[in-house]
């Protein structure tokens, strides 16, 4: 057996396979079941700044504002504290249930502040970490790239500021210039940086011409995007990198370590394939490292990093040759 374990934000997991958050970690009851599994740390589902935001919007109903202007901070700051108690009591039960397996707590925010107060609680009820998933929806075409990043990386200077926990940001792929951004989220004091989120996907029904959603799991072909900048920004932003999106299986891990992951976040095969998905990944993870001729994980990291390659414009390519691919 090859030694599996790795270290994340200074703190060690027993494997690089973490559960990432979903309904399947929003209960105590998945948290025991996914470190039964064997997960190497476990993100809890995240709290919703939307939820929060409705909330809000219901109590602000029949105040007058513009004379009351202290109200709406007031009552955000209320409606964070009414929400986020069962989220505080979701972090101490999973403490219980899953001792041993770091506990990730998440927040997903769009941006309106009020929230850090509860990223001190959050500590305080014994989380491992802090997930940040930032992902602001760049709709009008008066907003700038720049504004949109100067917002992510203000947003990650007031959880700094918060708490002393380590915090991992969660970032989508599409920014202009991923490595100006994680690096500025490196000077901000933040940890990791978790490639990539996957976002809400719509479709049109033709029939009832309205919106409609897909189903919300990605496939095992998904990893690719992920792999290209996992590699590229390995030792060159200054913070750690989780891959996750479109891993499946143990080989996927496996790549993703050799392009420089500490560790990899899974949702989607847990749901296609149930618990028992985990322990065939670290099997499969296993033989590979072994079959590399690696005895452990740290050895294997980052062997095919962008940074550690001898022909780096490989990692650059972005167009279809003809002599590369063979499709003409
Ligand atoms: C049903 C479902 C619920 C999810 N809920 C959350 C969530 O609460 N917070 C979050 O940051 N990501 C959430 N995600 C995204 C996953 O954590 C993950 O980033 C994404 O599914 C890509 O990983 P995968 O390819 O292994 O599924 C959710 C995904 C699914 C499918």
């Amino acid at each position: 057996m090859a030694n599996l374990g790795t270290w994340l934000m200074g703190i060690r997991l027993n494997n690089p396979i973490i559960v990432g958050a979903s309904g399947l970690t929003g209960l105590a009851d998945g948290v025991e079941k996914a470190a039964g599994s064997g997960a190497g740390a476990i993100v809890l589902k995240s709290l919703f700044e939307e939820q929060i935001l409705a909330t809000l919007g219901k109590e602000l109903e029949g105040i007058d504002i513009d004379s009351y202007p202290e109200a709406e901070a007031f009552i955000a700051r209320t409606a964070w504290e009414e929400y986020s108690e069962e989220y505080l009591e979701l972090i101490r039960e999973s403490k219980k249930r899953a001792q041993n397996v770091p506990i990730f707590a998440s927040i997903n925010l769009v941006g309106t502040g009020n929230w850090a107060e509860f990223a001190r609680r959050i500590e305080e009820a014994g989380a491992d970490a802090l997930e940040l998933n930032i992902a602001f929806m760049p709709f009008s075409p008066s907003v700038s790239g720049r504004e949109i990043e100067q917002k992510v990386l203000s947003t990650v200077k007031e959880a700094r500021l918060a708490t002393r926990l380590p915090i991992q940001v969660k970032l989508g792929s599409n920014y202009t210039s991923l490595p100006h951004l994680v690096h500025g989220l490196s000077k901000e004091g933040v940890n990791a940086v978790v490639l990539f989120n996957r976002f809400y996907r719509f479709d049109i029904d033709l029939t009832s011409m309205k919106l409609a959603g897909v189903q919300p799991l990605s496939s095992p072909v998904e990893y690719h995007e992920t792999l290209r900048w996992t590699s590229i920004l390995y030792k060159r932003a200054g913070v750690e990198i989780v891959s996750s999106t479109g891993i499946h299986s143990g080989e996927a891990v496996a790549k993703c370590i050799l392009a420089g992951a500490s560790a990899t976040e899974v949702c989607s095969v847990i749901y296609q394939k149930g618990w028992k998905v985990l322990g065939t990944m670290l099997e499969e993870l296993d033989e590979i490292v072994e079959s590399l001729g690696f005895s452990s994980l740290d050895q294997m990291q980052g062997k095919m990093a962008a940074v550690n390659a001898q022909h780096p414009e490989e990692y650059l390519r972005l167009q279809y040759i003809k002599a590369l691919t063979g499709f003409y």
